[in-house]
């Protein structure tokens, strides 16, 4: 059976949507409607008047996706794929942290659990984080769980934030040594690296951008060669769309076990069952969907 063929034949019969992250397998961004970052299938996750969303990615982007369309069927086909930094802070830890800094503003990264966007102000994706934290310029600011997001917040508003120390596991595994030995063999090539980067690589870096916006800069930009510091998976888009230019990986263990989970089996099989659908119950889901909308508000 032609896997890509039956999930595009099986898709119109259920009339779904297939939303897929920039870190999915290959196969799995090739079957997208619609591909992007954090901050574009949020948005994207709006407009889908399709009746099921197919989410490829892991379960927060998911969950984000049910909270802003609360009819709709939402598929994770593997329920398993969660995103660690999103664990890294329970809802009684957020609470506990608020209870300790009276008064202060809370901005949530949307890798994160609905729990926790529910107890916080503002939601804010990597690519928005600077713009929404401008938003309450007079506050004391609790930024949580990226502390490497907070800390490039930090560095680009002149100010200190109040940081959580979570971290993405996939990130830190990139090591500025790897960076600085591919850019001594390819002088030309520019460094895009993700805000959820330790400080030492983001150092390094030409530009600190989204997976979103990287796609954009390469589009534009004049150079030929780039050296890509983030999950692997951004590569294949990069280089799909780029057929001229050349892209390098900084370093093999740069991969998403979570994001990785999800294959062509397994979407065929949700479209299938319709299940499991993911769900969010109230009052979490409207709390959490106030800070989801007031992100998209202000970005
Ligand atoms: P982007 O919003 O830049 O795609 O990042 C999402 C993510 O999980 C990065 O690890
Ligand atoms: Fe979470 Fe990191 Fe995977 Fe993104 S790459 S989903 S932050 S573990």
């Amino acid at each position: 059976m032609n896997l890509a063929a039956e999930i595009q034949r099986l898709k119109a019969e259920r009339n779904a949507v297939i939303l897929v992250h920039n870190y999915q397998l290959p196969e799995v961004q090739d079957i997208a409607d619609f591909l992007g970052d954090s901050l574009e299938l949020s948005r994207k996750a709006t407009e889908i008047t399709a009746g099921v969303i197919v989410f490829c990615g892991v379960h927060f982007m998911a969950e984000t996706a049910a909270i802003l369309n609360p009819g709709k069927t939402v598929l994770l086909p593997d329920a398993r794929a969660g995103c660690p930094m999103a664990d890294m802070i329970t809802g009684d830890q957020l609470r506990e942290f608020k209870a300790q800094h009276p008064g202060a503003k809370v901005v949530c990264y949307v890798n994160s659990t609905a729990e926790v966007k529910a107890e916080s102000d503002c939601c804010c994706t990597s690519g928005n984080a600077v713009k929404i934290v401008q938003h309450y310029a007079d506050h004391e600011v609790l930024f949580v769980p990226d502390q490497h997001l907070g800390s490039l917040v930090e560095e680009r508003l002149g100010r200190k934030l109040i940081l959580w120390p979570g971290y993405c596991p996939t990130h830190a595994r990139i090591h500025p040594r790897e960076i600085l030995e591919l850019k001594a063999a390819r002088p030309r090539a520019l460094v895009l690296a993700h805000p959820e980067c330790p400080p030492p690589v983001r150092a390094l870096a030409d530009q600190v951008l989204s997976t979103g916006q990287m796609w954009a800069f390469v589009r534009e930009n004049p150079a030929q060669e780039y050296i890509i510091a983030t999950e692997e998976g951004m590569l294949h888009r990069l280089r799909k769309d780029n057929p001229g230019k050349t892209f390098h990986r900084v370093s093999p263990f740069a991969v998403c076990p979570n994001m990785k989970r999800i294959n062509l089996d397994k979407v065929l099989f949700v479209l299938r069952n319709l299940a499991p659908a993911i769900k969010v119950e109230e009052p979490i889901a409207s709390g959490a969907r106030r800070a989801i909308e007031q992100m998209l508000a202000w970005s």
